[in-house]
């Protein structure tokens, strides 16, 4: 009994919003935010899309990678925190688009981690053979909920969508085991004021721009490398593995340097880490499932490796899995 990937997808929009580009919206330059960040440039989607539609396009391409009919899929499961609107969920949008009906679909709010407590909710429900085929998805428009004239934050981030296609298989690799974590009480660190039950939105919460994502960002900072290496601590220790036995680290892309903070904690080479993050900056829970993707589609992820994602967002939310990749190359 067990629960895999069979199959992953990406879709990035064309629109490219470079640091040349932000130099001329907001007091900044290039050298700041590649040295501070590590990126260089970010996806923007076109007026007329939004999270499902990039959703869309990735859910495709992971159910063609796993060589799979849509109908086979029992459940989409859509990790995002820039729905298309409060309800119906981004999930059932999305069912609609793939011309599916008469399954279950939910989203779940969990942040950058939304991706990797994804992919656990699907393993769960896969595992003992109650759901065959899952569809789990992270796409988010961050661009929509991005102030363009608040330096700290605008450099940051991009849009993109994640997807993969968790299965019931008869063997115990694939997704070992996942460690979810959270932190309420620093939910103030990085959140979005208005547009929810406590501050429904008004001409007010518009022109004070409380609908945008604010961040105290050097605390944020602190605490990411804590708790995403302290996530990857409790997975290796549970299943006794050690750093030299993973073949591939594949962390949330929010700043190069929390990236490389929590790769020299854990004792992990750069080499064995992913780091795709100068092209797309920070799309919240798309950043590890496009990361993912990008591995397994670049040849650094094959068959019988081991592989640890780990992530880390608003909630404060964090999770770190391990996977023994048993698809074909
Ligand atoms: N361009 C130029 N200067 C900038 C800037 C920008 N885009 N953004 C901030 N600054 C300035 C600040 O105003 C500050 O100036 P001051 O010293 O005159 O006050 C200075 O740079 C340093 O700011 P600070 O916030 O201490 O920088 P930092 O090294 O912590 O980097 C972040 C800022 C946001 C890049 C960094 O804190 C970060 O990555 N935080 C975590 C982000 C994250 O992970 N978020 C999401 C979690 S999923």
């Amino acid at each position: 009994m067990g629960s895999t990937i069979i199959g992953t997808g990406s879709y990035l929009p064309e629109k490219i919003l470079t640091n040349a580009d932000l130099e001329k919206m907001v007091d900044t330059s290039d050298e700041w935010i590649v040295t501070r960040t590590g990126i260089k440039e970010r996806r923007i989607c076109s007026e007329n899309m939004s999270s499902s539609d990039l959703g869309v396009e990735a859910a495709k391409k992971a159910i063609l990678d796993a060589g799979i009919s849509a109908d086979e899929i029992e459940m989409i499961i859509c990790a995002t925190i820039t729905s298309d609107m409060p309800f119906p969920s981004t999930a059932c949008i999305i069912q609609s688009k793939l011309g599916l009906d008469n399954i279950a679909c939910f989203d779940i709010s969990s942040a950058c981690s939304g991706f990797i407590y994804g992919l656990e909710l699907a393993r769960s429900f896969t595992n003992n053979g109650c759901y065959r085929k899952i569809l789990v998805i992270a796409a988010e428009c961050m661009s929509r909920v991005t102030d363009y004239t608040d330096r700290s934050t605008c450099v940051l981030l991009g849009d993109g969508a994640a997807a993969a296609i968790v299965s019931h298989s008869g063997d115990t690799d694939g997704i070992i085991d996942s460690y979810l974590g959270s932190s309420g009480k620093y939910g103030n660190l990085l959140y979005i004021p208005a547009g929810g039950s406590k501050l429904p939105a008004s001409h007010e919460t518009v022109s004070n721009h409380l609908h945008f994502m604010k961040m105290e960002g050097s605390a944020v900072f602190k605490i990411a490398v804590n708790a995403m290496s302290s996530a990857i601590k409790k997975i290796f220790e549970r299943n006794n593995i050690h750093a030299e036995d993973i073949s591939l680290l594949i962390p949330h892309q929010a700043n190069i340097r929390i990236i490389q903070g929590v790769a020299r904690s854990m004792g992990v080479p750069m080499e064995k880490v992913f780091v795709n993050i100068e092209k797309y900056g920070n799309m919240s829970a798309a950043s590890v499932g496009v990361a993912l993707d990008e591995a397994v589609k670049a040849g650094r992820i094959h068959k019988g490796d081991l592989v640890c994602m780990v992530s880390f967002g608003a909630g404060l939310t964090w999770a770190s899995n391990l996977i023994r990749w048993n698809k074909d190359d």
